[in-house]
This record gives C-alpha cells, structure tokens and sequence, in this order.
C-alpha cells in the first residue's frame, strides 16, 4: 500500500518518546516531559534519554567531565572550519565538521561515548562557524560553564545571566525529542545499513536544514515585530484572517490541544516576565490571537506550537535569527543519537518498495 510521505505510517517502535496529540502529552521514557525535565540539567536529559535513567552522582560527574573534554575540538576541525568559504549556510558548515570526525579512532570508541562527544562539541562547532563568518575571533570554551551557558559565552564573549541560561536550557530540554520525525527518520535510515553514528547524524543534520522540518521561529517574530509596530494586535490578525494567511506560531499537525513544550515555555517565559519587553508581548498576545483564531475557526482547536514562544525565548537572549536551526539541532542531537544507538540495539535494514508508474 502505497503512502506519500510515509503519512501515518508507523515505521519504528520506540522506547524513547511518545507524543499524544489528543491529549498534548509528550513522554520522555515514559516520563511526562514536565516531571522529566524539571531541576534536571541539559546533561542529565541527554543521559536520560539515553540510558532510559537519571544519572547517579558519580555517573553525573563522569558525564560533565566528559562533556567538558569534548568541548576541546581536534586541531584539524577548526583548521578546515577556517578554511570553509564564509558564505556557507551554518546548517552546511556544522554538517561538514560533524562529518570530520569520522576518524578510525573516533569510530572506535563505543557508540555512546560517541553520542556524547558530539552532542558536546556541536555548539561549540557552532559557536566558532558563526565567530568566523561573522568575522570575530573565536572565545575558547569555559570549563566551569554548563553546556548551555558556554554555548552562550561561546557565541558572545559575555557570561550570561542565569536567567538567560535558564531560558536557552529549558528550550533545549524541551526539543530535544519529539518521536518520529523527517532527521530522526534520516538517522535510523542511515544506521540501518550497519553505517556508524557520525554518518547518521550527518544525514540528520543535512535532514533537519530544510525549511518543512528545522524551519526557523522567524515566522513569529515579524509577526512580534509586526503587532508591536502597529500596536493594534486585532486588525494585525483579522487582516492576515481575512486574507487566508496562518498566524505563525500557532496549530499543529499532531496536538490537537495545547503544545506541551508551548505550555512549559510559556511557564518559563512568566518566570522571566518584566525582565524583556519580547516576552511581555507574546504573552499578552497569545491570549488574544487565540481567542481570535477560536471565534473566526471554531472547532479547530487552534493553539500556540513550540514555535511561538520559543521565538520569543531567542528573540528575549538576543539569539540571532540565523542561529534558531543551529540551535533547535544542538538540542535534537540528543534524540538522534538516542534513536541511533536504539536502532544499532535491535536492527533491521529500511528497505521500502517502489511502486512503477507510467509518466
Ligand atoms: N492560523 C490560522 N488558521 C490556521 C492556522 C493558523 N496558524 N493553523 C491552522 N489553521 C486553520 C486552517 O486554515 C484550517 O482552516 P479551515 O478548516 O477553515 O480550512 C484549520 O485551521 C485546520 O488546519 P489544518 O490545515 O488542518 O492544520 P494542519 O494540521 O494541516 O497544519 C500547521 C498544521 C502547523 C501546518 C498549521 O497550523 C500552520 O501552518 N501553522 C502556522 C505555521 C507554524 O506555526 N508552524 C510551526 C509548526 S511547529
């Protein structure tokens, strides 16, 4: 039987999340991903996910170090991040270092000392493309930063404020996982074929560039900018209604309630508010633009997605916009090498069939 897009499909089982649209519940092993991610670091997510438990103290420990170690990159890796042409997509240059350490000896090492190494060493691949195309020196990384606060003193210079850090952390505990999707799918497609972890989330990353699936919240922020500069929310909204345009950072394609990672970034956002003008605004505007969206389309349910206030997080840390998809794969890294390691657990080559049809 033949289904355009694998739609509705169920291609994989999965121990690793579960996304409910009926209800809005996303489980991270099968944890509710509030409880799951709640005083929990970046680095103990990651571990959760991949090891399905928390760490204890002294696994903790091991694992900071770790992450810590690989945030120190092979000489040869910034040597051809120098030599890239500076007018190359960050999502293009990131895919091409992450495909560098295809080494004999990185390959070695068992996969999920792999899993961590490059998941530590993304945003700081990160961090240093956009400091050389940007024409910046490149800050070497921190070691008493965590993972999220030395992705923000990488790219600036600056040590942020905990809130900022808090803010960046929360949206990336929250994007790190969401079950099937086009560069999760990429990943376990390309593992299959007993090929290794580095390709695989080289496949991801080339996955997740494109605009239907790594798709920049840039969207909401003309929308922000646009509210803001009119300072009449209503005749913004009704006038994209009556033209047929989608509000950007609402609907979705699966929760048919609100976003639970929306409703946690909302929380998150509250905590902040009063610090940023930006989060004052998407706050104000959320309840407004859903009860427009409610009287002008009954019945559709129409809430805000992860989108929406994630670009109001960004928008709130002075993240620049072409560093939203760099970004949102920072924090999907650790779902693809979740889902890397599980598939290389239990594997099966994707083999799909073809159906001939005359032209
Ligand atoms: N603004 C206005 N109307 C919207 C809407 C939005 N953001 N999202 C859905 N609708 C309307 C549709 O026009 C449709 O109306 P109709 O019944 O009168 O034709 C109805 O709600 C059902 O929408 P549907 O097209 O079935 O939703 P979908 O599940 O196919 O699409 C999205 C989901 C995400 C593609 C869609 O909501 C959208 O484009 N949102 C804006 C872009 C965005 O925020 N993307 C990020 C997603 S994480």
């Amino acid at each position: 039987m033949f289904r355009k897009g694998l739609k509705d499909v169920v291609a994989v089982q999965t121990a690793i999340a579960s996304v409910e649209g009926d209800t809005g519940e996303l489980r991270y092993r099968g944890k509710l991903v509030d409880g799951a991610i709640e005083n929990r670091s970046f680095e103990e997510t990651a571990y959760f996910l991949w090891n399905g438990e928390f760490p204890a103290k002294s696994q903790y420990a091991e694992l900071k170090a770790e992450f810590t170690k690989y945030r120190k990159l092979p000489g040869y890796i910034e040597g051809i991040a120098q030599e890239l042409p500076k007018d190359m997509l960050l999502m293009d240059a990131m895919r091409t270092l992450i495909s560098a350490y295809a080494t004999k000896e990185f390959s070695a090492l068992p996969v999920i000392k792999q899993a961590a190494a490059i998941t530590a060493a993304l945003p700081v691949i990160t961090a240093m493309l956009y400091r050389i195309q940007t024409g910046q020196q490149i800050i070497a990384p921190a070691d008493h930063l965590s993972h999220t606060a030395n992705y923000l003193w990488m790219l600036t210079g600056k040590e942020p404020a905990p809130a900022q850090t808090e803010a960046l952390e929360t949206y990336l505990k929250l994007t790190m996982e969401h079950g099937m999707n086009a560069s999760t799918f990429a990943a376990r497609v390309t593992v299959s074929t007993e090929s290794d972890m580095v390709a695989a989330v080289t496949s991801a990353l080339g996955t997740m560039k494109g605009p239907l699936h790594g798709g920049a919240p840039s969207g909401v922020i003309d929308l922000l900018n646009e509210i803001r500069t009119a300072n009449n929310l209503d005749r913004v909204i009704l006038t994209k209604l009556d033209n047929g345009e989608k509000i950007m950072g609402f609907g979705h394609r699966i929760y048919r309630t609100e976003d639970p990672r929306s409703i946690l970034l909302r929380q998150k956002c509250l905590e902040l508010q009063g610090h940023d003008d930006w989060l004052d605004l998407a706050v104000d505007a959320e309840k407004r633009i859903v009860h427009l969206l409610n009287e002008r389309k009954p019945g559709r349910a129409l809430y805000t997605n992860v989108e929406f206030y994630a670009a109001a997080i960004m928008r709130s840390i002075e993240m620049p916009p072409e560093l939203f998809t760099p970004t949102f794969s920072i924090a999907r890294i650790v779902g693809w090498t979740a889902h890397i390691m599980e598939q290389q657990s239990d594997n099966v080559i994707f083999r799909p069939q073809s159906e001939y049809v005359k032209n």
